[in-house]
């Protein structure tokens, strides 16, 4: 098991000025920061990282709102990383989110969800690798 995940602050939530509450949340449930940037991507850039999802019905809209505007990118670490990362964002759907959850108090829709979490140990180590290079993580 690895010991590390990968997130994104979303557009939504760095665009209502959330990413200083989210970071904090993030922190204080024991993660440490590995690497950090703010960027933005563009629509080719979103619709690779979202590749996995190309046949879902909902990939137009992902990909338009990935490229949006500024996402704050991440790797993460702390013992069990992406199963316990997954618990502190909540459900996908903020509707079905436990309370006091990342997604429960900062996001609004299904689609405009506040946070992204790898969803496995596989997944953290190529979206890690998509937004940084050997030199800007330790
Ligand atoms: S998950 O987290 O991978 O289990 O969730 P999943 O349902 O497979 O969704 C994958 C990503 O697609 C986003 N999503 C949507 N976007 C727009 N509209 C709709 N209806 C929708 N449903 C799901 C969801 O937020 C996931 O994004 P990430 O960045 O992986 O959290």
């Amino acid at each position: 098991m690895s010991n590390r995940t990968f997130t994104m602050v979303k557009p939504d939530a760095t665009g209502k000025g959330y990413t200083g509450a989210i970071l904090d949340q993030i922190i204080k449930a024991g993660f440490s920061i590995k690497a950090m940037k703010w960027t933005k991507l563009t629509k080719e850039q979103a619709g690779e990282f979202y590749a996995v999802h190309k046949e879902r019905p909902f990939y137009g809209e992902l990909v338009e709102f990935m490229s949006s505007g500024t996402i704050v990118a991440a790797i993460l670490e702390k013992e069990n990383a992406v199963a316990d990362f997954r618990t502190l964002i909540g459900a996908t759907n903020p509707a079905n989110a436990e309370e006091g959850t990342i997604r429960k108090k900062f996001a609004a829709s299904v689609g405009e969800n506040a946070v992204h979490g790898s969803d496995s140990d596989e997944n953290a180590a190529i979206e890690g690798d998509f937004f940084f290079s050997a030199l800007e993580r330790f």
